[in-house]
């Protein structure tokens, strides 16, 4: 006899190869509590609506119990030939508590069970990384507030362009990750409906209550199309390309801390617990934390992508191609939730060498817009001709290897005779950060507002 779960009609066992490449149980048993969540959740309702007796649905709980501790404490025994996570746990449900165990699956499909387990998984994964990215945005925001007044160059086209405070740089990245915590919940949102009584992919007979399993398990709503709800994995798409976008925020902060500790930026330091040496280079110190979260965001598009190729030419509704879904999200989602740990943790590890920022935002003319700005407002000049004047004063600058703050009155007089000695007062990179209080703007005044409204509300939300 054939012992597996549909062996029915079939007289001999599987290939070794069809074994081989049909069983996911090797990577969908992360399932396990989940689809002891939606069994029990199934046999509640089963004897609720009368299609199975108390008793039995008694036993299964029971049942179920006993096989999720054994799972806990590493006892449960897992075979290949088993297939999947539904059936090895109905199979060791049957052999410990016989045949009712064998009415456990009235009424629901692995199709339909799968598609609910893993909607469970996403939304967990979902929750924790989350509360991860909270805590992210707080360490980054108190930083923000702690180096609001610490100037340092901004740049575009990694090119010095004008100084700017760390902490407006810091609290970039928290708008970033705020708007990808939104992007989560919506997900969320959307895809908390319960695929289960979807059955196979055309609903049942039986008398079921699809409100009660999804009221159980912590969903809004039963997803209205038992089509649908088997054969779409979209929630796992949406929570990946967020997941995606999220790493892509994190994979560019890693990779301005990758510049930022280098030599010739030395703008930051990160301690022994973020760093490795070299086994060659003694005075080595490695970002390795950064450059990984950079290496790993192209893990989690590979997921996506991956994902999006597995589903686009299939019909509906449930197809095994399916179950190629697991691994992706479960990498993807799991990956960034390391990244952000790994973030979390270099953010509040890293210290800023103010010094070499301040030098740094002073060098290479970064003042040149408050320059002409200056010419601007004093002269009443049309900003294209102080653009104009600018660029012939920091050739002078550049010719005599003087900063902009040191050419003397009289060469800018050579250039522009209406430039006062006022003007020196423009040309400081702190005065330079200081003046730009527009809304949004980089001024110490702003930021500190900024990081405090934001460090209110997202506190308020971890202790909610
Ligand atoms: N292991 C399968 C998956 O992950 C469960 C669903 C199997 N359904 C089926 N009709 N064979 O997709």
């Amino acid at each position: 006899m054939n012992s597996r779960m549909w062996g029915g009609r079939f007289a001999q066992g599987p290939d070794a190869v069809m074994e081989e490449i049909n069983a996911s149980i090797d990577f969908d048993r992360k399932l396990f509590p989940q689809d002891i969540a939606a069994s029990k959740a199934q046999a509640d309702m089963l004897a609720a609506c009368g299609i199975i007796t108390a008793d039995d649905a008694e036993k299964i709980r029971n049942g179920l119990d006993t096989i999720l501790r054994e799972f806990e404490a590493g006892s449960f025994t897992f075979s290949r030939a088993l297939e999947d996570v539904h059936t090895h746990i109905e199979a060791r449900l049957i052999e410990l508590i016989g045949s009712a165990g064998g009415r456990l699956h009235t009424a629901r499909s692995r199709n339909d069970q799968v598609a609910t387990d893993l909607r469970l998984w996403v939304r967990d994964a979902i929750d924790a990384i989350d509360t991860k990215l909270l805590d992210l945005q707080i360490a980054l925001a108190e930083k923000g507030l702690e180096h609001a007044t610490v100037v340092m160059p901004g740049f575009t086209h990694l090119q010095t362009a004008q100084p700017v405070t760390f902490g407006h740089h810091l609290m970039a990245y928290v708008e970033m990750l705020g708007r990808d915590r939104s992007r989560f919940a919506d997900a969320r949102r959307r895809m908390n409906e319960s695929p289960l009584g979807a059955a196979a992919l055309a609903g049942t007979s039986f008398p079921i209550d699809r409100e009660a399993t999804a009221k159980a398990l912590g969903f809004d709503r039963p997803a209205a199309n038992s089509l649908d709800a088997v054969s779409d994995r979209d929630f796992a798409v949406e929570a990946m390309a967020v997941a995606s976008l999220t790493a892509v925020h994190l994979s560019r902060f890693a990779e301005e801390i990758v510049i930022w500790s280098s030599a010739g930026f030395n703008f930051v330091t990160l301690s022994d617990r973020f760093t490795t040496g070299s086994s060659i280079m003694p005075q080595k110190r490695n970002p390795d934390a950064a450059e990984l979260v950079r290496a790993k965001t192209g893990r989690i598009i590979g997921s996506l992508n991956a994902l999006l190729i597995v589903l686009k030419g299939l019909p509906l509704a449930y197809q095994k191609d399916m179950q190629e879904d697991k691994e992706p999200v479960f990498d993807a989602l799991e990956t960034l939730d390391l990244c952000v740990t790994a973030t979390l943790g270099m953010v509040r590890d890293m210290e800023p060498n103010k010094a070499a920022m301040r030098k740094a935002a002073g060098e290479a003319y970064a003042t040149a817009t408050d320059l002409a700005d200056w010419l601007v407002q004093s002269l009443d000049m049309p900003f294209r001709e102080a653009h104009e004047v600018t660029g012939r004063v920091v050739q002078r600058a550049e010719a005599t290897h003087r900063p902009l703050h040191r050419v003397p009155l009289e060469d800018l007089q050579a250039i522009e005779p209406r430039i006062t000695a006022e003007v020196y007062g423009v040309l400081g990179v702190t005065q330079s950060a200081a003046s730009r209080t527009s809304q949004g703007g980089t001024a110490p005044v702003n930021v500190r507002k900024e990081a405090r409204r934001w460090l209110k509300r997202l506190k308020k939300e971890a202790s909610d």
